[in-house]
């Protein structure tokens, strides 16, 4: 096993040169491009500070087809204990490693992490489409990748598998993230299965009850801090950078090989679609991991043959939570890609989004949103969502609170349940569409990043019009607002009345 480096890297040392073998760690700047050995522990680039990539180099001329991954998905499962050596039949029953090709980083197979995360699916979702009013034709259609159905119940499994194995290969014990829920329930599992010790930095009050329930119960030893999310990620990202004898191996999305996890759920979009590119990917937006991801995965994807063309990407944010919308929509910061050949490092206009930070911070705002999920100011992954909005045609868009808690419900009632932040790209690509922007024949791909259980709390507030947080059991009656807000109804223990509750 290679021996852990300190973590952080070890700062102002020069760059190696790409080191042998297919895979490294590269600046994402175009003018520092400096590369990194593939089991150095880096958070950002050592020399420039910029965000780091998992590049591979593989002969221009290398091309790829879906056949081999095809025939994988249709395996049964491993039939071993979980946390050991995974075998083939285990990788191919993995959603991420099925696709292994698209993320070769780890040389050794008997390092990868996997506990059968990525079995998730593709529905097309007619009903909801009507319900909402889409208009859209058969030729295209409205479709929702449901990352639910995760091991931990959210998109988050799809990057753990991948930081778990990088952190397996460079001999890491001790691994911590800060979240709002999902993160650290991902965290806890992957956590277990691994044996490594995990520390989860949570926000005082801004954690959903269930993903707490769940960190506790996988054993991560769990910090109240006091601060929202944007501050729990600073912490936890000095103490893995700045105090390497705390030998922390950070598990965030700044991590670039939580993002090579996060890219097998464009391949299992194409999956569903029977290898079809659709139109539209929409997605919502926090720390804008997922969106980097799937821009990458198409740039790579287009390079080896897999797709002849790149659907365009939708960002949606929380009107109370959306940096991104800001800097992109407002101030129209764009990614400057550095040509052909060097798809993945770029330029961005840096003194701008810093003074754009500088004035949020003298102004003191904070992220506020009910899907605490994506309220977060300060996207870690910025400069890389601005480069997947390049590569992809992308658009950002924020909606409000309001339109999250509608649309949640209405993928409730007429598609798989979410929690708040997937309401949002739903609800985004109603904006969309309304404006023209999505055309009637598109095939539109809405992802739901987590399940309904995140947050259960909003849900039962919108049904019932109580705010969960301030009310008791037993509080008095409030009236629900919500379009299709389906409240319990109190009825006496009695026949009649109940049959008639009923309605039969
Ligand atoms: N959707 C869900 C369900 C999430 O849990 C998160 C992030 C996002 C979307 C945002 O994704 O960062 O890739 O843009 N949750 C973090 C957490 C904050 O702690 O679980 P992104």
């Amino acid at each position: 096993m290679t021996r852990m480096q300190s973590v952080g890297g070890r700062q102002g040392e020069p760059a190696t040169s790409a080191p042998a073998g297919v895979a490294s760690q590269r600046c994402t700047n175009a003018d520092c491009g400096a590369r990194y050995a593939i089991d150095r522990v880096l958070i950002s680039c050592p020399s420039c500070g910029e965000l780091l990539d998992v590049a591979y180099d593989r002969p221009r001329e290398e091309r790829m087809d879906w056949g081999r991954f095809a025939a994988r998905s249709a395996t049964r499962g491993p039939r071993h204990a979980a946390g050991g050596v995974a075998t083939t039949a285990a990788l191919d029953f993995s959603g991420v490693w099925r696709f292994r090709d698209l993320l070769p980083f780890c040389e050794d197979a008997a390092k990868i992490v996997t506990i059968g995360e990525g079995r998730t699916n593709l529905q097309r979702a007619d009903g909801l489409a009507r319900a909402m009013g889409l208009g859209l034709t058969d030729s295209g259609g409205l479709y929702l990748q449901y990352e639910g159905f995760n091991p931990s119940g959210s998109f988050k499994d799809n990057g753990m598998a991948a930081a778990f194995t990088h952190a397996r290969m460079v001999g890491a014990t001790r691994v911590a993230c800060a979240s709002t829920g999902n993160t650290s329930a991902a965290l806890a599992v992957y956590g277990a299965l691994t044996g490594m010790k995990c520390f989860v930095f949570i926000g005082d009050g801004k954690i959903a009850y269930g993903k707490l329930a769940q960190a506790l119960d996988h054993g991560a030893t769990t910090l109240q801090v006091a601060g929202d999310f944007d501050a729990c990620l600073a912490r936890i990202r000095h103490i893995a950078e700045k105090t390497p004898e705390a030998g922390v191996y950070l598990m965030n999305s700044v991590n670039p090989f939580r993002l090579e996890g996060q890219k097998t759920i464009m391949c299992r979009v194409l999956e569903g679609l029977d290898w079809n590119v659709p139109d539209w990917i929409v997605v919502p937006g926090g720390n804008l991991g997922n969106c980097s991801a799937f821009g990458k995965a198409f740039a790579e994807m287009r390079a080896l043959g897999l797709v002849d063309r790149v659907p365009r990407l939708a960002v949606i944010q929380a009107e109370g939570s959306s940096t991104l919308e800001r800097i992109y929509n407002d101030m129209g910061v764009r990614w400057e890609g550095a040509g052909a050949g060097e798809l993945l490092a770029g330029r961005y206009d840096r003194a701008r989004v810093k003074a754009e930070y500088e004035r949020m911070d003298a102004a003191n705002e904070r992220a506020h949103t009910v899907a605490t999920a994506i309220e977060i100011n300060r996207p870690v992954n910025l400069s890389k969502a601005l480069r997947a909005l390049s590569v992809m045609d992308g658009v950002v868009r924020k909606v409000s609170d309001a339109e999250i808690v509608e649309h949640k419900a209405l993928v409730g009632r007429w598609g798989f349940g979410c929690e708040p932040a997937s309401g949002a790209s739903v609800a985004g690509a109603a904006m969309l569409r309304r404006e023209g922007v999505i055309k009637p024949t598109d095939t539109v791909v809405c992802i739901l990043t987590g399940h309904a259980l995140k947050d259960p709390d909003v849900t039962v507030a919108y049904h019932t019009g109580m705010d969960m947080r301030s009310v008791g059991p037993g509080a008095g009656a409030a009236t629900p607002r919500g379009r299709i807000s389906n409240p319990p109804i109190k009825v006496a223990d009695d026949l009649d009345a109940i049959l008639r509750a009923m309605g039969v």
